[in-house]
């Protein structure tokens, strides 16, 4: 019925989502001010004003540029408190968090720094939010394969808190194979491995993640749809694809969202999900996601429960805690 008390929205898990990219612009200012950093914007409107984006180059300039407001412990434990509360509010149930520590050891603030900040949300989020959590370390690919390198080495003290690896960043011309070497370090280490791969990128660089890198999941993958052999391969493995569906607009991957090939991909027998990605910057959180999809596409109640179930399927979840969700 469409009348009655506006219904929770599903429970779900996200899993490709940027901490760097859930900074609001009320905290961005907040966090200059505390911390005397002077951004090029007089105010938190005319920062909106530059969410217009033509590609994932251009968002990522702004993205990288706003980073300089965060620079303490207290900065990333109030930035990932902050989308916490949001994702509670969004049925977010258990949350895989990516972050860049490239985009700020480039800064001079620790990578120690930023994974205790994290950490210290994250361990009050189960009590205060009902949120389970990990944390997914991400390489910048348009940072050297060394970098990489560093980067791990610089985290080994915190391998306990950490679950996974991920490639993000400028995709085009920088291929998984580039970054073979670390994630068999991180694999040999016990972690789990994604990357993004065929967002902006072509299909070849999807087939790399798997047979190079050996990845669990695929982040984005839209483009896969172009090569009809990945799609069956996928479909086989059942590879998880995170799908950013609000993200592939602003980013100009989709030309609107009625475009998403998001039900082509479930027809394909594909284990897709839907997250949000840098939600600050796109216009919306998880669940907006999911509304979003359903109005765009016309998906049922029972493709949202797929959708939501797939979350979960798709979670590096020990066994008991995922049927407790499915
Ligand atoms: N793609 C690649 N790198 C990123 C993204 C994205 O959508 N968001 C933050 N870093
Ligand atoms: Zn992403």
């Amino acid at each position: 019925p469409s009348t009655g008390a506006p219904r929770p929205p599903l429970p779900k898990a996200e899993l490709h989502l940027h901490i760097e990219g859930t900074l609001e612009p009320e905290l961005a200012f907040a966090l200059a001010e505390r911390n005397g950093v002077k951004l090029p914007y007089a105010t938190q409107d005319e920062l909106r004003r530059a969410y217009s984006f033509a590609d994932l180059q251009s968002f990522l300039n702004l993205y990288y540029a706003l980073m300089a407001v965060l620079r303490t412990e207290d900065d990333f434990a109030d930035l990932a408190d902050a989308y916490l509360a949001r994702a509670e509010a969004q049925g977010v149930r258990h949350a895989e968090i990516f972050f860049d520590p490239q985009a700020h050891t480039a800064r001079g603030v620790p990578i120690g720094t930023v994974i205790r900040g994290l950490a210290r949300a994250l361990d009050g989020a189960q009590e205060t939010y009902g949120i389970s959590t990990r944390l997914i370390m991400c390489f910048l690919r348009d940072e050297s394969a060394d970098s990489a390198l560093e980067t791990f080495e610089a985290a080994r003290p915190y391998l306990d808190r950490i679950t996974a690896v991920g490639l993000d960043s400028a995709e085009v011309g920088h291929p998984p194979s580039k970054f073979k070497e670390v994630y068999a370090l991180a694999r040999e280490a016990g972690l789990k491995c994604v990357a993004h791969a065929g967002e902006e990128g072509p299909p070849a660089y999807v087939w790399e993640a798997l047979d190079v890198l050996g990845v669990d999941r695929i982040d984005h993958g839209v483009r896969s749809m172009e090569d009809e052999r990945l799609v069956a391969r996928l479909a086989a493995d059942q590879v998880p694809l995170t799908l950013c569906p609000l993200s592939n607009v602003r980013l100009r991957v989709i030309d609107d969202l009625a475009a998403h090939p998001l039900p082509a991909m479930l027809d394909a027998g594909l284990l897709v999900t839907v997250n949000s990605d840098d939600p600050a910057y796109f216009g919306g959180y998880a669940d907006d996601n999911f509304t979003a999809v359903r109005d765009a596409l016309g998906l049922g109640e029972e493709t949202l429960r797929t959708l939501a179930r797939n979350s979960f399927r798709a979670a590096f979840l020990d066994e008991a805690t995922r049927a407790k969700y499915l």
